[in-house]
């Protein structure tokens, strides 16, 4: 079904055409001008003429009521009417209850997705932990952004890589082995998993820096060490390269289960290491196209014309560098994916770095240097504290999880004690409320995480997102049990249509997300939509409504809803529930 402000649009476009604009203005961008007024008496949809009236050479009021006399008959708009230089757009209920509703029900699980990308092929980088470090709540936003933007992009008709680059390269490796031959050994690995590593891993930083405060004297040998150790690793040490490859299945054994909690997987978890012998052709290519540049030892592509600093290559002592794995692993990932577009979700911390080796491979000729794109996100603290990750003091993810699964299951247990696999709704409801609170936000904007608001069943949250989605349910098993037919459809109250107006939403939605990279679009909607659904429950009774003709109606507005609903949570990673 096409999105009523591209319909609308389309029209717009044919009338302004006939004001005498050169040539019709692109639909797209007049749908984009389609406000929502803030009151709906002014209608449901606004178009501001002042914008056009430079083009037009002609007063905003006198190209309203131009357009709005276009805008006549067209089967979407009830009415159109010019009021100082707006042109006020109401939809036509007769528009809403038949093509709308209809269109929802019967595109069902289809409903907002498109074909949009058909064909084409995105590849996405995103969660990428760096192996042995902590997994902590900085990785929230790379993880859940990441995943939301494939579940967009692939609803789109797009055919999506998704990529876990695993930190699994780097001297923080020669870091661990040495606390590893120093303090641990196998069993104690072996009972503790991940976080004995990063204990150990957390200790030999306090030791090689010094920690003052825990009294801890700065021993810069060690720091030698770490770097031996890695420089075995580099040459093919069998024992390090036994303790390297046990320490990412350690890791990744972990990292799974965060990832089933939020029903994420990969496609590829080729990480940094995957990249150590494609990196020496690049580094050739520099060289040979003089693009290298010897900078106090180490090879630098110099970027001073484009404002940014140089992009390292290589070190002194000839090693690699995090940019010039970035470049081997995105030429390899053209030749392998051949993708249209490749996006890397990471902190905005990062922006610097992806600016310049994008620059670089620009510089080095690839044609397709324009079809990469870096979706960067703010920074995340618990209440107000930031988080650090050599330090220790750093709020691990499972950690957080965890603290809303035991929130959750004690609110159910006095709330709803005998529902049926309580463990699973619980786990569903306070992993959704942390990913639906996080993703609430724009993406680019800093986050101090609150628990209890995220956890608020009445608040604008994941749970009240979850149950409304189970209140559709449980109308329509009742629904079911009735025998309610949702045929003749007629509208016949305010909330029904103001539900459907909302309902309508969703595609242009789901484009806007995709567009800006924005889950938080979705979010929003999604408490939009569960505003509107609860209204028109509370004021319209479903199925004791007064005849059956309005029963019908408000059963196929709660079946629409749960369609909706449906479609848009695993969008942004969140589970739907029959019941909570
Ligand atoms: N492992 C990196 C980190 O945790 C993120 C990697 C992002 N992806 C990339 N292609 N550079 O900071």
């Amino acid at each position: 079904m096409k999105n009523i402000k591209k319909l609308i649009a389309e029209k717009l476009a044919e009338g302004i055409l006939a004001l005498g604009a050169p040539e019709a203005p692109a639909a797209t961008d007049l749908a984009a001008m389609l406000e929502y007024p803030p009151d709906d008496k002014m209608g449901d949809l606004a178009l501001p003429c002042f914008k056009l009236s430079r083009t037009l050479r002609r007063a905003p009021v006198q190209i309203a009521a131009a357009l709005a006399a276009c805008l006549a008959g067209l089967a979407p708009v009830g009415r159109a009417e010019a009021v100082n230089g707006y042109l006020n757009i109401t939809l036509s209920e007769e528009y809403l209850a038949g093509t709308v509703l209809d269109g929802i029900l019967t595109a069902g699980k289809s409903y907002g997705s498109s074909e949009e990308g058909k064909g084409k092929r995105v590849v996405l980088d995103y969660s990428s932990p760096n192996v042995a470090k902590p997994f902590h709540i900085g990785h929230l936003g790379t993880t859940v952004i990441g995943h939301s933007l494939k579940k967009l992009h692939e609803f789109h008709g797009y055919e999506c890589v998704g990529i876990n680059y695993l930190g699994d390269w780097g001297t923080q490796f020669g870091k661990l082995i040495v606390a590893y031959k120093k303090w641990g050994n196998k069993e104690m690995i072996e009972e503790g998993g991940i976080d004995k590593l990063v204990e150990l891993y957390v200790m030999i930083n306090n030791a090689i820096s010094g920690n003052e405060e825990k009294g801890i004297p700065a021993d810069p040998a060690l720091g030698d060490a770490a770097r031996a150790e890695f420089k075995k690793l580099e040459l093919g040490d069998e024992e390090n390269l036994a303790l390297w490859r046990w320490f990412i299945d350690i890791s990744l054994a972990e990292y799974e289960k965060t990832y089933k909690q939020l029903g994420i997987t990969f496609d590829s978890y080729k990480g940094e290491s995957f990249y150590t012998d494609k990196m020496p052709a690049q580094v050739e290519k520099l060289r040979e196209m003089g693009l290298l540049k010897i900078d106090d030892g180490a090879s630098i592509v110099e970027l001073e014309p484009y404002g940014m600093p140089p992009c390292l290559i290589l070190k002194r002592d000839g090693s690699t560098l995090y940019p010039t794995r970035d470049i081997a692993a995105a030429v390899y990932r053209k030749e392998t994916y051949h993708f249209d577009k490749a996006i890397y979700v990471t902190s905005a911390g990062q922006s610097l770095h992806f600016a310049q080796w994008f620059k670089v491979v620009e510089l080095m000729g690839y044609p397709w240097f324009g079809e990469l794109v870096h979706v960067p996100y703010g920074t995340v603290s618990i209440n107000g504290a930031k988080l650090a990750t050599r330090t220790g003091n750093v709020v691990l993810l499972k950690d957080l999880f965890r603290a809303a699964i035991e929130e959750v299951s004690a609110i159910m247990a006095e709330k709803n004690p005998d529902i049926d696999d309580a463990a699973a709704v619980a786990e569903a409801v306070g992993v959704g409320a942390i990913v639906f609170y996080y993703l609430s936000n724009s993406r680019i904007k800093d986050i101090n995480f609150v628990m209890e608001d995220a956890l608020n069943f009445d608040g604008n949250t994941g749970p009240y997102a979850q149950y409304t989605y189970a209140r559709t349910c449980a109308v329509l098993r009742r629904a079911e049990e009735a025998g309610v037919a949702d045929a003749q459809i007629a509208i016949t109250a305010p909330d029904e249509a103001a539900l459907l107006k909302v309902l309508a939403r969703f595609p242009e939605k789901v484009s806007a997300a995709i567009a800006d990279y924005e889950p938080s679009v979705i979010t929003r909607y999604i408490l939009d939509v569960a505003a509107a659904f609860n209204r028109f429950y509370h004021n319209c009774a479903i199925l004791s409504a007064e005849n059956e003709s309005v029963r019908a109606t408000r059963v196929a507005l709660t079946r629409a809803t749960n369609v909706v609903l449906g479609n848009a949570f695993p969008l942004i990673c969140l589970k739907t529930m029959e019941k909570i």
